[in-house]
């Protein structure tokens, strides 16, 4: 379970998340929704030590984690698919995949088997089977998301946390993605989805929350939310 008390975070000076809290139970999907500049990638900066949060509480099984550093935090099997997909573009897929085990092939996580892991992402990621060997530099957009994903995914993590996993893709490929999701959820993967595309991600998950100006404004189960009118409004591109 992972518990986010009043966290306070931005960059310099300037203060983007102004106390926010939420929750992600074992085995639950949870999203986060919002405009763009409303403070979600910023949330999984802060969760991921990525940037140091001023003050609030981040409990990943009671332990609180918040202010260290991202090494740190990797440790306890936090993982990111990062805004942008950040792969390794000189590395092969393989390679790619394998550094997203490294804390468990330097046994700062349980090793495990980490080549059958390796496989396993490529039974759940098809196209990234076919291009083992390819430079992730040379792979499509949707490609290389599917590579963020499977990267994060080879720490074995406590939770994943999910940033725009759609943005940019085609429409038959953010079905894929989509569709990746659900079966990463139907094996109890914990995960924390920010996204934009709010219909698809509140269709996929268990419990949402919606930020506004680096607040959380409204929260509940996906099923609800997708039938509150202002968040039908707002996100969902529903008449008024
Ligand atoms: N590296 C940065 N330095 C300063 N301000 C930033 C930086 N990254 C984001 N911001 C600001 O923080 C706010 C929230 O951004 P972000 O978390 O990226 O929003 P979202 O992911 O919801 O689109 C925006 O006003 C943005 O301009
Ligand atoms: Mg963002």
């Amino acid at each position: 379970m992972l518990q986010v008390e009043n966290l306070v975070a931005g960059y310099g000076k300037v203060q983007v998340l102004q106390g926010i809290s939420l929750n992600v139970p074992d085995g639950q999907l949870v999203t986060l929704i919002g405009s763009n500049g409303a403070g979600k990638t910023t949330t999984l900066r802060a969760l991921t030590g990525m940037i140091r949060p001023e003050s609030g509480r981040v409990l990943l099984g009671g332990k609180d984690i918040a202010g260290m550093p991202a090494f740190a935090i990797t440790k306890f099997g936090v993982a990111h698919s990062p805004e942008g997909r950040r792969v390794f573009p000189t590395l092969s897929v393989a390679d790619n995949l394998e550094l997203g085990a490294y804390t468990r092939l330097t046994g700062q996580r349980p090793k495990g088997d980490v080549k059958g892991d390796i496989d396993k992402m490529f039974d759940l990621f098809s196209r990234l089977g076919e291009r083992r060997n390819q430079l992730a530099g040379t792979l499509s957009g949707g490609e290389q998301q599917m590579l963020a994903m499977a990267r994060a995914l080879m720490l074995q993590p406590q939770v994943l946390l999910l940033d725009e996993p759609s943005m940019g893709l085609s429409p038959r490929l953010v079905e894929e993605v989509f569709s990746i999701i659900g079966r990463l959820k139907k094996e109890k993967v914990t995960m924390l989805l920010v996204e934009q595309f709010a219909a698809a991600a509140l269709e996929v998950a268990d419990y949402g929350y919606v930020m506004e100006n680096g607040k959380l404004t409204v929260h509940g189960p996906a099923d609800k939310l997708k039938k509150d009118a202002a968040v039908r409004a707002a996100y969902l591109g529903a008449a008024h």
